[in-house]
């Protein structure tokens, strides 16, 4: 049964009205002595002031407060009697921390939409719930995949670093000359949400779109969006940029290789926001030594932080990773995994669970 928004937490109800699943409100299930208060909780990040002070509401919480990532030591001491974790994409979550973990280990909620960085069947078997961050970063993803796109055709990373380099002495006809955008087809991999919201965009700038996803989108959004539906191969000949969103899993990891670079037009760019290892770097590497692709912008690595020295290079724009960087965005993740660990032990379903085969099983 639904329950009805007036019982949910105000916060979880603006965030994910629509989703959340229980037979009891959430007071009720407090009352009835969730003693969520004494449950343990070890967050690795500090997050946001919203989400964390939410958080506290509920946990007794341990933080990593350090400003890089926690080692993986620090990890698999931390998580030891835990009863909860709230991890980033960066966390490998697998067997040895599950081991480290214990057996109080309840449910690992994910501050990313991605989950690859978790073996979610491991999880299912001991009966602890995995969450992600879905719906919240799409439009900000879709931005940020229009900046790489747009920043990589126009150079504007070449012109910011002239500008303030102090060496440009005059303006010039032919200085910096980069390619349109506006009018070129964008081939999308991958019409989730994200692939979506980047294709929505498209219109703006007069762009066709042709896409190719593991299932095709309905006559009405492919309407909406003004998209083709194409074969993979059909996409990648016929665009001018290839924007990639296709989650990374056993069957999209390599997806882009020698050969499907080589099918790209030798004017095309390769726009990736969703998994380096979508992309076989090192074929990316040659393929733009041999100028087999105009260039790339590159949002994700095959081995982050690391970056092949292949791709620093004038025609490659290179973010560190920040599709969803927001303050705005960030916070609603944060809040969406908090609240999925509220959710969970006041016996409600958590809202954007994985794997609600083990809420049967409690
Ligand atoms: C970011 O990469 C995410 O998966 O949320």
């Amino acid at each position: 049964m639904r329950c009805s928004p007036r019982f949910l937490p105000q916060r979880c109800a603006r965030i994910f009205p629509q989703l959340c699943y229980s037979s009891i409100s959430f007071p009720e299930a407090l009352k009835r002595g969730g003693a969520v208060g004494r449950l343990k909780l070890f967050s690795t990040h500090v997050l946001f002031e919203e989400p964390r002070r939410r958080l506290e509401e509920h946990f007794d919480v341990e933080y990593w407060r350090g400003n890089e990532r926690p080692p993986r030591p620090e990890v698999l001491k931390r998580v030891a009697g835990m009863d909860a974790l709230v991890c980033l994409l960066t966390e490998k979550v697998d067997r040895e921390l599950l081991d480290a973990a214990g057996p109080k280990l309840r449910i690992v909620a994910n501050v990313a939409v991605g989950f690859d960085n978790i073996d979610v069947p491991a999880c299912t078997e001991r009966g602890i719930a995995v969450t992600n961050t879905p719906g919240v970063l799409d439009e900000t993803t879709a931005d940020f995949t229009w900046t790489l796109l747009l920043g990589v055709a126009r150079r504007l990373v070449e012109g910011d670093r002239l500008a303030r380099s102090g060496e440009w002495l005059q303006w010039n006809f032919d200085l910096l000359c980069g390619t349109d955008v506006w009018g070129k087809t964008l081939g999308i991999i991958g019409l989730g949400r994200i692939g979506r919201a980047v294709a929505r965009r498209a219109q703006g700038f007069r762009m066709p779109v042709i896409y190719h996803s593991r299932t095709r989108a309905s006559a009405e959004i492919e309407k909406e969006l003004n998209a083709e539906y194409r074969t993979q191969d059909e996409v990648l000949l016929q665009a001018d940029f290839l924007s990639l969103h296709v989650p990374l899993n056993e069957k999209t990891r390599g997806l882009i290789g020698r050969a499907e670079l080589a099918r790209m037009k030798r004017t095309a760019f390769l726009i990736n926001t969703t998994r380096g290892p979508v992309v076989q770097e090192a074929a990316l590497v040659e393929a733009l030594d041999q100028g087999v692709i105009a260039g790339a912008a590159l949002d994700v690595f095959e081995r982050e932080p690391l970056i092949s020295d292949g791709l620093r290079r004038d025609n490659v724009v290179l973010a560190p990773h920040l599709g969803s960087a927001s303050v705005e965005t960030r916070t609603r993740m944060a809040m969406i995994a908090v609240e999925n660990a509220i959710a969970f032990f006041a016996g409600q379903r958590p809202p954007t669970i994985l794997n609600p085969e083990v809420l049967r099983r409690k």
